[in-house]
């Protein structure tokens, strides 16, 4: 379905965000018919560009992060003619009376702040000051939102001071993946899976973001992050949210936010024994962190595996293990419910012991699958065997249906429509800072060195015995 006609400006449009994601996002939005032609991109950014030598790096990124067969020039021609270029600078004068020419009246105004936080607020000034916005304007803001609750606080009341909540979309681009937003339909669109979704069914659950990717190349920028700061405070606690809230009573942005919310808040404390830092080393050609980070004394973590207890009636007694990192053995995202034994076993002691499990695959190979136990078949009497039964996005829905959307795209496109549903509100953000500070503060006072683990492994031993101790097994990454 078409949104309706958009002026959406890039601040940062020449950035490594836009060229990557942002503007290869909305060329597939366009080529999929979505984008009325009186559209306008508008790109704005500190260099000094012409209108066509923006067209032409616009040009160069989509050659580079989309595939050539869709490439055709009548699609690329027409998106490429949506694009304008301002000139700006953001915290002085330049460029925002041109800014302000571009903005017609009678179109959805929204403006893309993919630059640093600092920049927010000037930014977010000077759009008032040359009366660009007013109170039908959009933002999008990206991560890091902050690097603790006080600059997340901070960035808060900055944005607060010149727009509205409700203007406000920050983005977590996990939120954006197809199958994060499944996991809300297969939660409430069955009755099947529901009424076991909880402690009295489920033994543990474990999500997994596993890279293959280094630091390298952003090193600056990680070494003062890290796992926790990087990925856990936002994706992994969102597919958190995600799992173990009650469900919402409409899917309307404050009902789902309401919910999420409820979740941070019952998250206990984490046991500096329950959680695992690591870093990766050396291995044949493939450089270490250290190496990649330039600092040879670096205690950041490009490994996190931690326990963590939600503290609710639904959730008490059953623990949500967190693991990603770096320089993984396999890129692999998934989320699994491990569900408890069946209470009594009719078969006997020798037909072993069958747990039903759900994965949930983010990435790659989009999907589900779920774990059950059969009768293996054949005359060998009654053995028991767990099958998958398994379904694949690509598979089920053919592969004509383009549900390789990319996240970005796929929120952009809410952005326009007006919906805030896979938005993180301001509060919640907060309320995931608070959680993660205290655990944050707690290694930084014993300054321990994060355990060494090699590139291609699943991370340091140590947190395969997170699990162990419990009688619980990491799921494989592979
Ligand atoms: C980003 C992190 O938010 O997410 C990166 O800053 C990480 O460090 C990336 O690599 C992972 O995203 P995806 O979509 O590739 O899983």
């Amino acid at each position: 379905i078409p949104v309706d006609p958009f002026d959406l400006t890039i601040f940062g449009g020449t950035g490594d965000l836009a060229r990557r994601k942002i503007l290869p996002g909305l060329y597939r939005r366009f080529r999929a018919g979505q984008m009325p032609e009186t559209s306008q991109i508008v790109g704005a950014a500190r260099s000094d560009l012409t209108e066509d030598q923006y067209r032409d790096e616009v040009h160069e990124a989509l050659k580079e992060f989309i595939s050539k067969d869709k490439l055709e020039s009548n699609a690329v021609d027409g998106f490429l003619s949506l694009l304008r270029y301002v000139s700006i600078d953001a915290t002085g004068d330049k460029g925002w009376s041109e800014l302000k020419e571009h903005q017609r009246g009678d179109h959805i105004s929204a403006f893309y702040f993919s630059v640093a936080p600092s920049l927010f607020g000037p930014i977010a000034e000077r759009l008032h000051e040359h009366g660009i916005a007013d109170a039908s304007t959009r933002i999008v803001v990206e991560k890091p939102f902050g690097r603790d609750l006080e600059t997340a606080r901070k960035l808060n009341q900055t944005l607060a001071q010149h727009f509205d909540e409700t203007q406000i979309y920050r983005i977590d681009h996990y939120l954006g993946k197809e199958t994060v937003q499944n996991l809300m339909a297969l939660r409430f669109g069955n009755v099947l899976f529901e009424p076991l979704w909880n402690s009295q069914y489920v033994d543990h659950i474990q999500i997994t973001v596993a890279e293959t990717v280094g630091v390298g190349g952003r090193g600056g920028y990680y070494d003062r992050s890290g796992a926790m700061r990087d990925m856990v405070q936002n994706h992994l606690m969102q597919l958190l949210c995600l799992i173990a809230m009650e469900p919402p009573s409409q899917f309307e942005p404050d009902a789902v936010r309401d919910e999420k919310l409820k979740v941070i808040r019952a998250l206990d404390p984490v046991k500096p024994e329950e959680l695992v830092r690591g870093q990766y080393t050396a291995k044949g050609k493939t450089p270490s962190y250290l190496h990649d980070v330039e600092n040879e004394d670096s205690r950041t973590e490009s490994f996190m595996a931690m326990k963590v207890n939600v503290s609710n009636w639904r959730w008490a007694g059953t623990p949500f293990y967190l693991r990603t990192g770096k320089r993984l053995r396999a890129r692999q995202s998934e989320i699994a419910v491990v569900f408890k034994d069946a209470p009594h076993s009719i078969f006997g002691e020798e037909a072993g012991r069958h747990r039903n499990i759900l994965t949930i695959r983010l990435q790659p190979n989009e999907g589900m699958t779920l774990g059950v136990t059969i009768k293996e078949p054949g005359p060998g009497g009654m053995r028991l065997i767990d099958v998958p039964l398994d379904m694949t996005f690509a598979d089920a829905l053919g592969a004509e249906n383009d549900n390789v959307t990319d996240a970005y795209e796929r929120l952009v496109m809410d952005v326009i429509r007006g919906n805030q549903t896979l938005f993180m509100r301001g509060d919640e953000v907060e309320a995931a800072w608070a959680w993660t500070d205290p655990i944050i503060e707690s290694w930084e006072s014993r300054d321990r060195r994060p355990y060494p683990y090699e590139p291609g492994s699943s991370g340091p031993e140590e947190s395969a015995m997170l699990l162990h101790r419990e009688e619980r097994r990491w799921r494989e990454i592979r």
